[in-house]
């Protein structure tokens, strides 16, 4: 059902993507998630797709179109997004653009939870595991280029540099996510780029732009 690789400098190169947020139950009619809206990691997919490679989006709950030419694998929850990843290996690259909720609901109860039955006053949450550091630490078939997100809101590359180096990845891809900044919900997106010929800033430019860069720069560092 895809199509053939375009030719490309990412041509025969496989590239697996999360993007989106994850929604984790609390019962049948409710979750926990946040506002990712998927742009920025479709729009990788789109563009890598574009540079000729064979691209595989596992995708939270978005409402946008799967990106052209792109093999999508939907998911819900943290937990379904890295049984999904981890059945997609090897790769030959893994970028985890998801927003992955770091906690999910202890318990998550098969039947609507009532006012008239106590309701609900709190929530005990649990950890969800690490995606992004669960595929870089693998000792098997571990990605050769691992790429993570970094959205912070103060001491940007500060914290971007330690998450890199916590989670194993090859590159951190550090965004202000402050308020009045553009990257959430938004079209646009201004990044650095931790561990890519040392780091490299780059100007504000749409998050489209921003995914033909990514790819061009995943193409130099495969040698193509
Ligand atoms: N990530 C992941 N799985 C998780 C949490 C995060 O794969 N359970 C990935 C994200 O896709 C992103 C990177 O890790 O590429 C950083 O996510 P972020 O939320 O910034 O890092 P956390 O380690 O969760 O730290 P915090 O939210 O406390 O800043
Ligand atoms: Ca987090």
């Amino acid at each position: 059902k895809l199509l053939p690789a375009p030719g490309g400098p990412l041509r025969g190169k496989r590239i697996v993507i999360t993007a989106g947020p994850t929604h984790e139950p609390l019962d049948p009619v409710r979750f926990i998630g946040n506002r990712s809206s998927g742009k920025q990691g479709y729009a990788i997919a789109a563009a890598c797709r574009r540079a000729g490679a064979e691209v595989t989006v596992v995708s939270g709950p978005v409402s946008l179109p799967a990106p052209s030419g792109c093999e999508m694998v939907r998911v819900e929850t943290a937990r379904q997004m890295l049984a999904a990843c981890e059945e997609l290996m090897p790769s030959d690259v893994f970028i985890a653009c998801a927003a992955v909720a770091d906690y999910r609901p202890a318990l998550e109860t098969k039947h609507k939870v009532k006012k008239e039955r106590g309701g609900l006053t709190a929530i005990d949450l649990i950890e969800n595991p690490d995606i992004l550091r669960e595929i870089a630490s693998r000792s098997a078939n571990r990605p050769g280029l691992v790429i993570g997100f970094a959205a912070e809101t103060d001491d940007v590359l500060g914290h971007a540099e330690s998450k890199m180096k916590r989670k194993g990845c090859d590159w951190i891809v550090a965004n202000d996510v402050s308020p009045g900044r553009p990257a959430m919900g938004g079209d646009q997106n201004e990044v650095t780029v931790l561990g890519f010929e040392g780091d490299k800033t780059l100007p504000l430019m749409s998050k489209d732009a921003l995914g033909d860069m990514l790819a061009a720069m995943i193409g130099r560092a495969l040698g193509g």
